[in-house]
Parts: structure tokens; sequence; C-alpha cells
């Protein structure tokens, strides 16, 4: 891992991008289906599974636990007959929040788990504070020792009635995880709504869980004494998808992108339409391109199905070169602004106040030396670099590998002069 943290990226740009792209699977589909393999002794065949870094840590950290498999093209295989450490350690798990989506299905199956505290991206507090109250009040006893959440439960957990104060994604998946192997009929209310969560339901239905309410925010989960390995694919990423559209939507860029689920996008592409880009949606493509005479809009990140905020770094870089002043509330994460920073070494206007960015275009941007600050912010500065004049070189690129599959391969195929370094 130490190796792919000095990794940097460099690009030409102003190449003019044009043709077709595929959407790996979902990245926050895969992450939580994966630590789903701990609630049964089965074994699993996904497929999809983007290659990406934090899905590899979560694979090492499942390995660790005791899980037997393989990993390649995009095909994993797996089991866990025994678990075999109850250990999660940091050096596994440092960068992602693989850790968290461990602990509910571990305490569940073993009544014991030791995860470090979850890392991931520096975007602003991550709380966690809505899955150990569930899994507390789900009969585990959950301590923090030296950096390290514990959790144990003296017996089989017990069903709950839960509402979660606001919407949280992993916390939805991780209540809805235990609760499968759970003693009694589990409500979990005010649900996250991400189709990422709606594909999990679907893994556990396939394992034998007995879930209703897919895709709504009221969850019900009837526990079983065990349950069974599956096979499954992983949806498509939402946010892979979307930031190869607002790719296409750069200067005279004409992009078509497969695999896609227009739904999962539909805010996006509604915004794409208001600002005056083209977009064509037929079956699983979407094909979209512009004529360089935008117009701003007002948005803010919402959870599904409004426009999520793993897509606001990537908009912004696209309102740097809209005609006029745009503004971007972001509501979810409170430090998700710091492309701006890098953004702006490159020419963009940007101010921040607190949540709001505001952004004057159309500036024209200029290659530079950047930061990636968080994998969002990492494909924000790519695409900057895409548009810029002249060399574009991004530090710890690291980032962008963490949640983008072969991002500079499939950049290339759409004719950009892309190319990865290890220093
Ligand atoms: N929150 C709490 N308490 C909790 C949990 C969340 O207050 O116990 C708050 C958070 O502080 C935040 C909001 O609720 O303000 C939403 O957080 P959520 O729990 O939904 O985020 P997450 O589950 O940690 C997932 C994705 C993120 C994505 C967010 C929001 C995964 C593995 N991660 O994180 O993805 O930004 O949902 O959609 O699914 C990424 O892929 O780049 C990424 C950061």
């Amino acid at each position: 891992m130490g190796k792919k943290k000095n990794m940097k990226i460099i690009i030409q740009g102003q190449n003019r991008l044009s043709g077709t792209v595929r959407t790996a699977g979902a990245k926050n589909a895969a992450l939580p289906e994966l630590a789903a393999i701990l609630l049964s002794k089965g074994e699993f065949h996904f497929q999809d599974v983007p290659e990406v870094e934090d899905i590899k840590v979560m694979y090492r950290a499942l390995q660790n636990l005791g899980a037997e498999g393989h990993f390649n093209s995009n095909s994993v295989k797996i089991k866990i007959p025994e678990v075999t450490s109850e250990l999660v350690p940091r050096e596994i798990v440092e960068t992602s929040r693989a850790s968290i989506l461990i602990l509910g299905p571990l305490v569940a199956r073993n009544g014991y788990a030791r995860v470090c505290q979850p890392g991931g991206c520096p975007i602003g507090d991550r709380k966690i504070n809505y899955h150990l109250d569930g899994l507390s009040r789900m009969g585990a006893e959950i301590k923090e020792e030296e950096h390290h959440l514990v959790a144990k439960a003296a017996k089989q957990l017990n069903a709950i009635d839960y509402t979660f104060p606001t919407k949280s994604v992993t916390g939805t998946e991780n209540l809805l995880m235990a609760a499968t192997l759970a003693e009694g009929t589990t409500i979990l209310r005010n649900c996250a709504l991400e189709p990422e969560v709606g594909d999990l339901v679907q893994l556990l239905t396939n394992m034998g869980a007995d879930i209703t309410g897919k895709n709504t925010e009221t969850l019900t989960i009837k526990g079983q004494t065990s349950l069974q390995g599956t096979s499954h694919r992983i949806i498509p990423d939402r946010i892979e998808m979307g930031t190869y559209i607002m790719v296409g939507c750069l200067g005279e860029n004409e992009i078509i992108v497969e695999n896609a689920v227009p739904e999962f996008v539909q805010s996006l592409l509604n915004i794409l339409e208001q600002i005056g880009c083209y977009v064509t949606v037929k079956n699983d493509t979407i094909k979209v391109t512009a004529n360089g005479n935008l117009k701003p809009v007002s948005v803010e990140t919402l959870p599904y199905p409004d426009y999520p905020t793993d897509l606001q770094a990537q908009l912004t870089t696209l309102l740097t070169q809209v005609n006029g002043i745009s503004k971007i509330k972001e509501n979810i994460f409170n430090n998700r602004f710091q492309h701006t920073r890098e953004l702006k070494k490159m020419g963009a206007a940007i101010d921040v106040d607190g949540d709001i960015a505001i952004i004057r275009g159309k500036t024209p941007l200029s290659g530079q030396t950047i930061r990636a600050t968080d994998l969002r912010a990492s494909a924000a500065l790519v695409m900057g670099g895409l548009i810029a004049e002249g060399e574009t070189v991004m530090d710890n690129a690291y980032q962008l590998f963490r949640g983008y599959e072969n991002m500079p391969l499939k950049l290339q195929q759409l004719g950009a002069d892309i190319k990865n370094i290890e220093e």
C-alpha cells in the first residue's frame, strides 16, 4: 500500500475525448457485500467486483479473519467456514471504511469482534454513533480500547425497533446485516435509500434472510439461525458512472457510458439538462456532450435520490467551465471542499464559506502540481487536468485508485494523454 501512496498522475490537457466507457461494479455495494460473507459458513461468488484499493483492503481484512478465496478478473470466490482471528488490524484497514462494516456481521456470527477505528476519506466528521447505538441495543457490549472497537455479545443478538436519527448508508447496512442473525424481528426506520443498500438487501435475501421493505425507508428483518452462500453480481457504480458523464460535458467531448443505470444518476441528469448539456439515454447507455455554452446552477447535496455528495467535487470542476455564478451547498460532510483549493491553483474562481461554494465561470484552467486530498476530490482534479492547458501533475494519486478502476486507462481509451507513475 505504501508504494501506491507515492503514485502521481500526469496529464497533458485539452485533448478532445470521445468514445465508450464501461461502468465498473459499485465499490460501495461491494464493500458491505463482502463483509456480509461473515454471516455464513457457505461459499460466495461475486461478479463485477471493482478492482480498486478499498475493495482489496476489505478482501485482505476478510482473509485475515480466516476467509479463503480468490480475487481476479472482477470475480471473487470466497468463504469463511471458521473465524480464525477476531482482530481486524490497523495496517489492513486504516484507509478505508471496511472495519466498521465488519463489526456488525462479525459480532452477529461470532459474539466477538475487534476492529480498529474506521478510516476512510478525510472529508469531515465520520460519526458512527448510530452503528454503535444500534448494535448495543441488540445486546452487544461495545468498548473503545486503544484505537480499537471491541464488541462482545454473550448470546445471539436480539431484535430491535430502531429509528435512525438521520440517514446513514453504512449505518443502515451494518444494522441490517446484524439483524439477519438476531433473535426476533427487527424493524429499522428512516433507512438510507441508496441503491447499494437495496443491492445488499438482495444479496442477504438470496442468502436466506427474510427482509421486507427493499428500497424503502423501513426494513423489517426476521432473524434466522443461519444463512447460506450464494452468487451475486454487483450493481454498476453510480459515482463512477456520474464522473464519466461529467467528463463527457467538458469542452467538446462526447462520451457514451455503458453498463449505466440512468435511474441511479437521475439527479445528476436533471442538473446537466438545466445547465444545457445534451444527454441521450438508451437502455443501459447514456451519451453525453455539450457545446461549451453552459448555464450556471444551484445544487445541494442530500441523501439519495437527491444529488450525491460523492459527485459534488466533480460537479465543482464542471461548473468552473459554465458561464456565470453557480452555487453548491454540501450538506452531508463538513470538510468536503478540499478540491477547491487545488482547482483555484489551476485558475478556478471559487469562494468557499462554510458549507457553500460559489463558483464563478467560465475560467480557463492551467496545468499545475496539485494534491489529491480524498477519493472524489482526486477525480475532480483529474477532470481539471483534462481541460487545463499544459501539464498537470497530481500527487497522492493513491486516493484515485481507492475507488476508480483503471481510470487512467479508461481515459486513455477515450483519447486523453494521462499516465500514472510511481516515484
Ligand atoms: N452520521 C452520523 N452518525 C452515524 C453515521 C452517520 O451522524 O452513526 C452522519 C455522518 O457524519 C454524515 C451523514 O450522517 O454527516 C451521512 O453519513 P453516512 O453514514 O451515510 O456515510 P457513510 O456510510 O460513512 C457512505 C459512503 C460514502 C458516501 C456516504 C454518503 C460507503 C462505504 N461510503 O459513507 O462514500 O459519501 O455514504 O453518501 O458506502 C466515497 O465513496 O467516496 C464515499 C465517501
